[in-house]
């Protein structure tokens, strides 16, 4: 299957600075791909480049497997890029906004008509048409963003920290927008200096620092990568001494590590085994209040990928 999105070995220099050097990464149709990494990543540099903004010294940005670089006038229809940063006419209303950039996209007629009120439906913004730019709520100037973004009905979607300044609700009204846009086919790149913003988004994730790529892969396949074994969190009420020296003299224990409250351990083994570890426990009578299978997060997975400049 030929990707929506293919990066292929980009790189690009500013002066003596390599803001991104040979990055390379998909994304599908119907996927959201967090883009992520801390400030000065290269994040900005590789979007505006898969936006057609900006051409890369090397590498080659593929849309459907035809190069952009060599034919941006065929992506302009098909990608809708939402800058960091939204331009504000303050007397400019949210319909008048819609209008002008409906126009630019040569949206003509009734299609015109259509396309802005069914983006101001998707993005909430119908009952604050007659609004003012001036006065909304940055939630509401980021739908705003995305509706602009998504009035020629694009395939693909680069979103340039769009949830950053937001409050937790407008945050998760944010990414459930992203989420149906996704639901209905089109593929997203979504981009973001805090690691937990974009954690329950995101189907794959691609991360940076100092413009290169730390690792990328679908999150599921990802937290298999972190640990070969099985993690399991368990927690008694005897006291740290008496667990660890019963899971020291269990068989499948390959490793085990102090947590708040409790022991994570690291297991290999079958759900039997499993079973058969939770079983000699209880027949040491260590009290157990918790024993349950660990599910890595993707703030952990970065801990452990990078040296610590993401936060
Ligand atoms: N137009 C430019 N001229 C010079 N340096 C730039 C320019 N754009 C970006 N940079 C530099 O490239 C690096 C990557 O920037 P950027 O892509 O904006 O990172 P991010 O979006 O991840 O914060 C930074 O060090 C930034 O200062
Ligand atoms: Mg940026």
């Amino acid at each position: 299957m030929t990707a929506l999105l293919e990066v292929k070995n980009l790189s690009k220099s500013f002066g003596d600075l390599k803001a991104v050097a040979d990055l390379s990464f998909q994304v599908n149709a119907g996927e959201i791909w967090g883009f992520i990494g801390p400030n000065g990543a290269g994040k900005t540099t590789t979007m505006r480049i898969c936006s057609t903004l900006d051409l890369p010294d090397h590498g080659d940005v593929l849309l459907e497997g035809e190069s952009i670089i060599e034919h941006p006038s065929h992506a302009h229809s098909r990608i809708g890029f939402m800058p960091d940063a939204i331009g504000v006419y303050a007397d400019t209303t949210i319909e008048e906004y819609l209008d002008f950039f409906a126009r630019a996209a040569k949206l003509r007629g009734p299609e015109r008509s259509a396309r802005i009120r069914s983006v101001m439906e998707f993005t909430e913004l119908t009952n604050l048409r007659d609004r003012m730019m001036g006065s909304l709520s940055k939630g509401m100037s980021q739908r705003l963003c995305l509706a602009k973004t998504l009035l020629h009905n694009p395939d693909l979607l680069i979103l340039d920290e769009p949830a950053s300044g937001l409050d937790p609700r407008a945050r998760v009204e944010f990414r459930e927008l992203i989420r149906a846009l996704a639901d209905q086919g089109k593929g997203v790149l979504i981009s973001s200096h805090i690691l937990s913003e974009l954690s329950e988004t995101c189907d794959g994730v691609v991360v940076l620092e100092r413009g290169r790529l730390v690792r990328e892969g679908l999150v599921s396949s990802l937290s298999t990568d972190l640990s070969e074994h099985q993690l399991l969190f368990i927690r008694s009420l005897k006291g740290e001494e008496a667990l660890q020296m019963a899971l020291a003299e269990s068989p499948g224990v390959v490793k085990t590590r102090p947590e708040a409250d409790g022991f994570m351990v690291e297991f290999d083994g079958s759900d039997e085994d499993i079973s058969r570890l939770l079983t000699f426990l209880v027949s040491k009578d260590l009290q157990l209040v918790e024993f349950h299978w660990h599910q890595v997060d993707l703030e952990e997975m970065f801990l452990s990928f990078t040296d610590g400049a993401l936060q």
